[in-house]
């Protein structure tokens, strides 16, 4: 059902290889990531070392790594790789008639964090 879900622009708002941030009122921001290989992922933009910001990244394959420390993150289940530990919550989207749409209860979920 459409009403589930958060329509938030065209895909093109976002060239391969990088992010955008939407701002979530009272709550933490999202960060989507556009894919080299044309995946959109969206993550809290926060990254589970010590909270920087994941959207200023670079995205390689299905990872981010992060500005601050290089940790890497998962985009699909938002877990650090390697020998690191820590996960940041997964929004889930979808890409439908070439707009982008999150999952409206997981929006909303950050709202109330
Ligand atoms: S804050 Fe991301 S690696 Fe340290």
């Amino acid at each position: 059902m459409i009403g589930n879900w958060l329509d938030i622009g065209p895909v093109d708002q976002i060239t391969p290889g990088n992010a955008r941030t939407l701002p979530v009122m009272g709550g933490e921001e999202i960060a989507i990531f556009r894919t080299l290989g044309g995946e959109f992922h969206a993550l809290v933009n926060k990254c589970p070392h010590k909270h920087g910001p994941l959207s200023q990244g670079i995205v390689h394959g299905g990872v981010v790594t992060c500005p601050l420390h290089n940790w890497n993150i998962s985009l699909k289940t938002g877990e650090a790789l390697g020998e690191d530990k820590g996960c940041v919550p997964v929004i889930p989207l979808k890409v439908d008639a070439g707009r982008i749409f999150l999952l409206r209860s997981a929006v909303m979920g950050q709202m109330a964090a």
